[in-house]
This record gives C-alpha cells, sequence and structure tokens, in this order.
C-alpha cells in the first residue's frame, strides 16, 4: 500500500503500520484480555484508549525478528521521546539534541561511500518485505529486506509512489553525483533526523533494516547517471 497525504489515506496507512508490526491477531489473543479484566471506570481515556487498542488485539508477546518483542518495538528512545513530547515540534534546544544524536550514530562504510547496482536498488526501493511480525513473521532467509522507499516517495516514472516525502523522480540529475550528495544521501537514508528533525521517514540504517550494502543500491537507484530515475 502506497501512502498518500489524505486524512482517510494516514488513517490507514497508520492502522497498516501497526498492523505490519504486529501483526494482525485480532481476536486470538482473548484468553489474555479475559484474565486482565480491567476496571474501565478507574482507567484514563488514555488508559483506556491503549487497553482497547493494544490488549486483545495484538499479542505483544510475539517474537521478532530482531530477537526481541513486539512490546520492545513500542518503546520510544531518546529522539523518538523529544518528537512524542513536543508533538514533532521540537524547541530550538531539542533540534540540537536530535541532530546531534542522529550524526552520532551514523556508522559509514570502510573505503567511502560507494554506489551500488541500481538494479537492485530499484528492487529494494519498491520492496516492503522485512521486519513484519505477525502469525506468520517475514522470513529473512527467504528473501532480502526491502527499503519500501516507493510507499513514500515517488522516484522512477515506471511506478506510483507515495507523497509523504518529497519527489525523488531525477535527483541524482538535479543533485549531481558528487562526493558532497552521496554523503547526505547516506546520512539522510542511515538516519533522516541528521538533518530532518521528527521526521517520518524511518532511520534504515541506525535500526539495522538496511545493511550498507543495500543501501549502496538504493543510492545507486537515485545517483547513478545510468539509472532510469535519472533519464
Ligand atoms: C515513512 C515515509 C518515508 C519513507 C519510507 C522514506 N522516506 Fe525519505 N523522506 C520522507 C520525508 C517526509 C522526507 C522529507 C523530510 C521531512 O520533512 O521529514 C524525506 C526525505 C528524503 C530525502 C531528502 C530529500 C531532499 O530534500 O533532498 C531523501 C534523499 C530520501 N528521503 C530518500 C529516501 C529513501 C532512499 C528511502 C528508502 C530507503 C526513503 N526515503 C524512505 C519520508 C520517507
Amino acid at each position: 500500500m502506497l501512502m498518500k497525504k489524505s486524512r482517510f489515506a494516514a488513517g490507514l496507512a497508520a492502522v497498516a503500520a501497526i498492523a505490519l508490526l504486529a501483526g494482525c491477531a485480532g481476536g486470538t489473543d482473548t484468553a489474555a484480555s479475559a484474565d486482565a479484566k480491567p476496571d474501565y471506570t478507574k482507567m484514563t481515556s488514555k488508559e483506556l484508549a491503549d487497553h482497547l487498542i493494544f490488549n486483545g488485539g495484538f499479542n505483544l508477546a510475539h517474537e521478532t525478528q530482531e530477537g526481541t518483542t513486539v512490546a520492545a518495538r513500542m518503546t520510544q528512545d531518546n529522539i523518538q521521546k523529544m518528537c512524542t513530547e513536543s508533538r514533532n515540534k521540537p524547541t530550538p534546544e531539542q533540534v540540537g539534541k536530535i541532530v546531534a544524536e542522529a550524526r552520532a550514530s551514523i556508522k559509514y562504510p570502510e573505503g567511502g561511500i560507494k554506489l551500488g547496482d541500481w538494479k537492485k536498488g530499484r528492487d529494494l526501493a519498491w520492496s516492503g518485505f522485512g521486519y513484519r511480525a505477525g502469525h506468520n513473521n517475514d522470513n529473512h532467509a527467504s528473501r532480502e529486506v526491502g527499503a519500501n522507499c516507493y510507499n513514500c516517495h515517488q522516484i522512477g516514472t515506471d511506478r506510483t509512489g507515495g507523497n509523504f516525502g518529497p519527489s525523488l523522480t531525477g535527483y541524482g540529475k538535479t543533485r549531481g553525483n558528487t562526493e558532497g550528495t552521496r554523503k547526505f544521501v547516506y546520512e539522510v537514508i542511515y538516519n533522516a533526523h541528521s538533518y530532518f528533525p521528527c521526521t517520518i521517514m524511518p532511520r534504515m540504517g541506525y535500526s539495522g533494516m538496511l545493511k550498507e550494502e543495500s543501501i549502496s543500491h538504493v543510492m545507486a537507484y537515485l545517483l547513478d547517471p545510468e539509472s532510469p530515475v535519472n533519464k
């Protein structure tokens, strides 16, 4: 599903994101919610909302590919906390902290940032495979983890993309395949908060979702003059 900027689609996307994260375990975990027997009258509206959404509907104890649980994915790190607290409008002080922390998190490839194979990059940019946990967790041994860029960006002209992020069509042609652009794009893919504090763009490198090699392929798709993105 592609993400489009409309309230309806944003709502759907949010539901899909939760479904991707937790797996649609609707109705299978009623035992846990029955055991808990919560007193609804003593809950705040937020507690009630959290309870209705997460307890019973989703199995938070479900194991994930990274070796923890769905519940662990709900635990916010520093950057996420600052973005939640400020409702994604960080104060200048928070901006400084977020950007500094994001920059410090970036690990660069040995031997410099190089472009890989744009054809592999095109497949990865399109693919949303990987890290989905549910009845059948995505099996990473069966297929490479995708980069999901089309969900939010228009990139090539041969397929449709989302519009949560800016169009990246002709990116290498307009930005140039220079060392400076390569560094910028690598850093944005690795941890986009280093330039866009409280962005919705996932931290592909930082989270370990994309390995250095996959990043190099996606970068080639964006920047290689031979890539159809730049034709
Ligand atoms: C969940 C949505 C989302 C996904 C998925 C996503 N991005 Fe983004 N991206 C954004 C948004 C939004 C921005 C604009 C920054 C901002 O305002 O937050 C952006 C910005 C960028 C930029 C900087 C554009 C500029 O102004 O020069 C690049 C490059 C980029 N994304 C590449 C990618 C690539 C490559 C992928 C896949 C690995 C990807 N994005 C996946 C949402 C996303």
